[in-house]
């Protein structure tokens, strides 16, 4: 815990440059304010948590830059789960700034060796080992061509990555379209569920996405860097919108 502690409080920026802080907090639930009042949590002592400075894509840029930090307490030994219903009072040592967004923590920790019945009835309920097909999330040049595994070479790693990021409610709401050279990759949301619209959750998964492809391909050894750049490509329906753009540095293609 002492080593991710220290890498959570390395100082870093969001995607927009937007000001971020991170830390990884202890706060046992005592009597009095709850962490929490659904979903699966439950003795939950240490999280990862930040304030990134409001800014329209701010979601996305916290959500990022946590997941790093999430992978990296994987990387450690440790388990994590997102969780984007809490009180933000339950926090009293790192409350927010005026102009401060926190749009989601993650618990850290060990998980319960036999998940209790409850926690077992939810997770079926959102179906929470279920991913998308491909052809559902991925495509070619425009969402009425799917983009098949084969046919992305070298990204399908970044790609799979994608599809098997986490979500919240496993809404699974990031739709990519690689463009016809393939030297972009267009990240879309597609509003899967209101309740999770309204309070910017999908655009936190969409972060959480850009993560996992950012460093999968950085592990392929593909360089390329997030940029706000819409295409001209027609949306299926008014339900999707337009998020980020990853685009190949020159010469890395
Ligand atoms: C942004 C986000 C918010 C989440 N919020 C909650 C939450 O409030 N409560 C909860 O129990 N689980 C929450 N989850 C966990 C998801 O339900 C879970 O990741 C999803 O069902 C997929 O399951 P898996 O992570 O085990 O693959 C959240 C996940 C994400 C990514």
């Amino acid at each position: 815990m002492a080593e991710l502690g220290r890498i959570a409080s390395l100082p870093t920026r969001g995607l927009l440059e937007e000001r971020v802080r991170f830390s990884l907090v202890e706060e046992p639930e005592m009597s009095g304010v709850r962490f929490a009042d659904y979903g699966l949590i439950a003795g939950a002592r240490f999280f990862l948590l930040g304030a990134v400075s409001a800014s329209e894509r701010c979601r996305e840029s916290y959500a990022f830059l946590l997941e790093h930090l999430v992978l990296k307490a994987a990387d450690l030994g440790l388990e994590s789960c997102w969780v984007g219903y809490f009180h933000q009072e339950f926090f009293k040592d790192f409350r927010l700034e005026d102009g401060e967004r926190r749009p989601a923590v993650a618990v850290v920790g060990k998980a319960a060796e036999r998940p209790r019945f409850r926690d077992r009835v939810i997770r079926s309920a959102v179906r929470a080992a279920a991913r998308k097909p491909w052809k559902e999330l991925f495509f070619a040049g425009s969402f009425s061509r799917p983009l098949q595994p084969q046919e992305a070479g070298d990204f399908s790693p970044a790609l799979e990555m994608v599809r098997l990021a986490p979500s919240s409610g496993n809404t699974q709401p990031w739709r990519v379209v690689r463009e016809s050279d393939s030297t972009a990759f267009h990240f879309f949301m597609k509003r899967v569920r209101r309740a999770y619209a309204v309070r910017g959750q999908h655009e936190v998964d969409i972060g959480i996405a850009m993560c996992h492809f950012d460093l999968a391909c950085r592990e392929a050894g593909r360089k390329g860097c997030w940029v706000l750049s819409q295409p001209d490509i027609a949306l299926p329906s008014p339900d999707f919108e337009y998020r980020w753009t990853w685009r190949a540095a020159k010469g890395h293609l």
